[in-house]
């Protein structure tokens, strides 16, 4: 798919264009600043933009990825629940469930070549109790959205898909993560499209778009949108920020192009890695799989060798280091353990699966950063 951006401008020009001109048009018509309040405006385009991207009928926009998650755990009454999710994560993907009291249940079999949730252990993990399926497209890396689709109609789950870190990422011929239930991405900054902070639920579900509403938009858009003749002041303030709008909406076609320029380096380097051999091979485009590669992440074949690594990328022109893994396993993090320790040993204890990427294993994955960052 090539992604057109005619200007030829960057991101940040457009962006900085595109604010101008709001606070200039702003200044003249004061009611530009409730576009946020009333789903008009940049945040009304923003989200046609977004729910044309997944072919979904709703998109809405929040004040960042993990509100709309937390949104999403209180729409669909996920309270006291158990749910299925990887343990290799970031924090924020779990802390709307968790702070509903929902025990996660780790699959600690991923995919090897996206570290995404595997499907068959999703499936042999589910209890009486499971109630959602929560994958994660860790590193940009599309989970198997085709199979935990399957599996979540099979046994009447939600599925809900963080795509934070995997907006233009592709797999199967479709947007990563695009047959969930709900799907959630990240505005924030570092991520396809940046609008400084924000997110956005993209969603088929009618009904679930207008609890969203309900419980995190402003009560003017409550009665706009649904059209109710009373309204709930006592949901969360869960919406964007109008200029973040304005931002992501005018930068959404130059950043899918700049992602692609992206993809297409970070292609070039897993095939240069996969020809060196001291990796595990990512047959990335024999699977029909794009990352955003929001991450670069590799795993050794044997023994660690950096210097030798970094020298064979040197020889073919890629100045690229080593460096830490952006996420580590949740299931052994403090944080989590203080907080919500005792949801997890409780539904750990359900989890059938062993893990079958050993403590050892994981500590040989890393990842590659550009020298100059
Ligand atoms: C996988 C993942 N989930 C959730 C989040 C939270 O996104 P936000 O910062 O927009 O709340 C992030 C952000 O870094 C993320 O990478």
């Amino acid at each position: 798919m090539q992604i057109s951006n005619p200007t030829q401008l960057t991101s940040v020009e457009i962006a900085q264009t595109a604010v101008a001109e709001f606070l200039r048009a702003a200044a003249v018509s004061p009611e530009l600043w409730r576009s946020h309040i009333n789903g008009t405006g940049a945040v009304a385009s923003l989200e046609a933009k977004l729910a044309a991207h997944y072919d979904k009928k709703f998109a809405l926009c929040f004040s960042s990825a993990t509100t709309a998650l937390l949104a999403i755990a209180l729409a669909l009454d996920l309270k006291d629940t158990s749910f299925i999710t990887t343990p290799l994560s970031y924090g924020a993907t779990l802390a709307g469930f968790l702070l509903l009291n929902n025990r996660p249940q780790f699959i600690n079999v991923l995919e090897p070549l996206t570290q995404t949730l595997c499907p068959d252990a999703v499936r042999q993990s589910i209890s009486t109790h499971t109630k959602a399926i929560v994958a994660v497209d860790i590193f940009g890396n599309p989970s198997h959205t085709v199979a935990l689709r399957e599996i979540a109609d099979e046994f009447g789950l939600f599925y809900i898909a963080d795509a934070a870190q995997s907006f233009g990422g592709m797999r199967s011929g479709m947007p990563a993560s695009c047959l969930a239930d709900a799907i959630v991405v990240s505005l924030t900054v570092g991520k396809s499209l940046m609008a400084g902070e924000g997110g956005a639920v993209i969603t088929d579900d009618e009904l679930l778009y207008q609890k969203l509403i309900f419980l995190t938009q402003h009560p003017d858009r409550q009665r706009i949108t649904l059209g109710f003749n009373f309204s709930n002041q006592f949901g969360i303030n869960g919406r964007i920020h109008p200029l973040a709008a304005t931002i992501a909406d005018a930068t959404f076609e130059s950043s899918l192009a700049e992602l692609q320029a992206h993809q297409e380096n970070r292609l070039k380097i897993v095939t240069a890695l996969n020809e060196i051999g001291l990796t595990v091979p990512m047959p990335f485009e024999a699977e029909g799989i794009l990352p955003t590669f929001f991450s670069l992440v590799a795993q050794w074949q044997k023994k660690a060798d950096p210097e030798r690594l970094i020298n064979a990328l040197n020889e073919g022109g890629i100045d690229m280091k080593i460096a830490e893994l952006p996420c580590s396993w949740i299931s052994e993090q403090a944080s989590f353990l203080a907080q919500y320790g005792h949801l997890w040993s409780e539904a750990g204890a359900s989890s059938s699966n062993e893990r079958v990427i050993p403590r050892q294993t994981e500590k040989t994955i890393f990842a590659l950063q550009d020298l100059y960052r």
